[in-house]
């Protein structure tokens, strides 16, 4: 008799996303006129820019040519995309990295999702709440968890709250854990930390032989000077933390994939006996056994977005999608709501006006402005009574949202 992996029935039966698509769909059944605006999931609307267009054409005219023809390439990533990457993200902000140290893939969803994999199956794991339910999902999945209470928190796993109280800045929490997932700019709230407030976290960490996992996937958005891109900023991180970014949302690579996983060689963690194992060839093991490259095209293209004319233009689809969260940001404080992000981040988070449910408050804006946002709800339980406004649309869309909102 073949057993299921019974973790997966400790799940919620959807997942956030496709629940919230399957609702739309369904509304869209009832009402097909309604013209529907999404700023729900974080889907990029802008199309990708020339200069990643046209590394795109180069790479498929090699893929077509006998000399210049691509099979399978370096799992862990070409060096042309690791250099450049290293260069630009890091070098230009004073952290040096090999590029054995970088893991391009084809997504952080995955690599979020899969990086746990690595490590034992008796490690305590920490989440914000709300979190990026990928990070809780997958560990559960591996059955570091037991089931859920009431508020849909799974036991064995420490929750972190982040609230307005905090800033949505997690407290250090009051038990051990060996794995810390933190995520700045935050999804959903739209937080972000300091360094100083980041290396509270990596002393503990430190401190307690603990691994984070960073997903600076929408470091991009970030417009304050003061506030780091990446946790290597500060001191003594690379001993204890991962670094996950993405070119989905940076460079509007969603519909083409590309992403990569910085794994430092000082990064360590402990057998059971207590010996120090380094971290980054077993990432290698686990990457080259399970993965074969992203693909040359969807690299050529990552390459190109640090060219001189590739950085000019993906700088200016972001500033487009800020000008989004600008503009929802200050209708909805005009309107007298209480609304956190936006700031250093392409999402905000709405707290809901009546007190309504997360849910109940998507149902209304659904029906009656027929607008899609996320409830925080599906985030975490600390995320009730708020929803998530994604600023990835289209300035006419959003605009017309903002309308709808007024008259709500
Ligand atoms: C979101 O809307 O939270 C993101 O698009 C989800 C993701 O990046 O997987």
């Amino acid at each position: 008799m073949i057993k299921i992996n019974e973790n997966y029935l400790k799940l919620q039966s959807g997942y956030l996303f496709p629940e919230i698509s399957r609702r739309v769909r369904a509304f869209s059944a009832k009402n097909p006129n309604a013209k529907i605006i999404r700023l729900g999931i974080g889907d990029v609307t802008e199309p990708l820019p020339p200069a990643i267009i046209e590394a795109m054409h180069k790479a498929v005219e090699q893929m077509g040519s006998r000399a210049d023809f691509k099979g399978y390439g370096p799992e862990q990533g070409y060096d042309f995309l690791s250099e450049a990457i290293i260069a630009n993200d890091y070098k230009s902000r004073g952290v040096n990295l090999e590029n054995s140290e970088v893991f391009v893939s084809d997504g952080a969803k995955c690599d979020t999702g899969n990086f746990q994999e690595i490590f034992g199956i008796d490690n305590v794991i920490a989440v914000t709440d709300p979190v990026y339910p990928v990070y809780v999902d997958t560990n559960v999945m591996a059955g570091r968890s037991g089931n859920t209470d009431k508020t849909g928190r799974f036991s064995g796993i420490i929750y972190m709250p982040c609230t307005p109280d905090n800033n949505f800045v997690p407290e250090l929490p009051k038990g051990k854990a060996d794995l810390i997932y933190l995520c700045f700019p935050n999804n959903p709230t739209g937080a972000v930390a300091t360094k100083e407030q980041l290396k509270i976290w990596v002393d503990y960490a430190r401190d307690n032989k603990s691994i984070i996992l960073f997903d600076a996937a929408y470091e991009a958005f970030i417009s304050d000077n003061i506030i780091p891109h990446s946790i290597y900023e500060v001191e003594g991180a690379k001993e204890v933390a991962v670094e996950f970014r993405s070119f989905s949302k940076t460079a509007g690579f969603t519909g083409l994939r590309c992403a990569f996983t910085v794994v430092p060689k000082e990064l360590r963690a402990w057998t059971k006996d207590g010996k120090a194992v380094e971290v980054n060839p077993i990432w290698n093991r686990r990457h080259c056994t399970k993965f074969n490259g992203a693909s040359f095209i969807s690299q050529a293209a990552a390459a190109a977005v640090y060219t001189e004319s590739g950085k000019k233009q993906v700088r200016k689809i972001i500033e487009l999608y800020m000008s989004n969260a600008a503009l929802i940001r200050s209708t909805l404080e005009k309107l007298g709501h209480e609304v956190y992000g936006g700031v250093n981040a392409p999402y905000v988070w709405l707290k809901t006006p009546n007190k309504k449910s997360s849910w109940e408050f998507f149902d209304l804006l659904l029906e009656k402005a027929n607008v899609v946002c996320t409830p925080g709800s599906g985030f975490g339980s600390a995320g009730e009574g708020f929803v998530r406004l994604s600023a990835f649309g289209e300035p006419a869309n959003v605009a017309e949202a903002m309308e709808r909102f007024k008259k709500l």
